[in-house]
């Protein structure tokens, strides 16, 4: 009998997935906020590159991408909420950071709430990614009361 990880695979994120991860986001409120879930991830969806897993045709978790800066930088990133912790993230980041490495780009990144605003789904987010080696390149506050300060992080994918 195979594990429930070996049956979730990881394509390249197409058009036809992009409803599946719209109602991913609909299920995570506490991260993806209204103008996110009905304006920013639906425009980005468009525009950006990515990876889904995938299980039994069925869109459970995703990654979305964007080059800038001359880095690799996560736009969006989700798994939904009954297969988390189960490492479905860390191997949407693992094929984030192999395409870095096929673009021949060194770097991946993102930015996040910041660690002095207290919000307890966003330390989770922060593990994950201080789990995978990300670091913090730049800090900067912002005059939106829901994420005065922004961390701007990322992770060395090559030597
Ligand atoms: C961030 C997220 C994608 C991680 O996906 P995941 O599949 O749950 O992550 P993994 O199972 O691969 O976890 C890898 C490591 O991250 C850390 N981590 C993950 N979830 C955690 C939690 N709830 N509490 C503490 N640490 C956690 C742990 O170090 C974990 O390793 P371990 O299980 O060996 O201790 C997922 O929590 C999520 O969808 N969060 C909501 C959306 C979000 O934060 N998006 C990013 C901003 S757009």
């Amino acid at each position: 009998m195979r594990n429930k990880q070996e049956l979730i695979r990881i394509e390249p994120l197409e058009t036809k997935h992009h409803c599946g991860i719209l109602e991913i986001v609909e299920r995570l409120p506490e991260w993806f906020d209204e103008t996110a879930r009905t304006k920013s991830v639906p425009t980005d969806l468009r525009h950006q590159l990515g990876y889904v897993a995938v299980s039994n045709h069925r869109v459970v978790g995703f990654v979305t991408l964007y080059v800038t800066e001359g880095r690799l930088h996560i736009g969006w990133l989700g798994v939904e909420k009954e297969l988390q912790r189960q490492g479905l993230g860390s191997r949407l980041l693992g094929a984030a950071e192999s395409k870095a490495l096929q673009m021949d780009i060194d770097q991946l990144a993102t930015y996040t709430l910041g660690d002095s605003v207290t919000y307890q789904p966003y330390e989770v987010t922060r593990n994950f990614y201080w789990k995978h080696g990300f670091k913090v390149y730049k800090r900067s506050r912002t005059d939106n009361p829901g994420c005065p300060e922004e961390i701007w992080i990322s992770k060395q994918v090559k030597p």
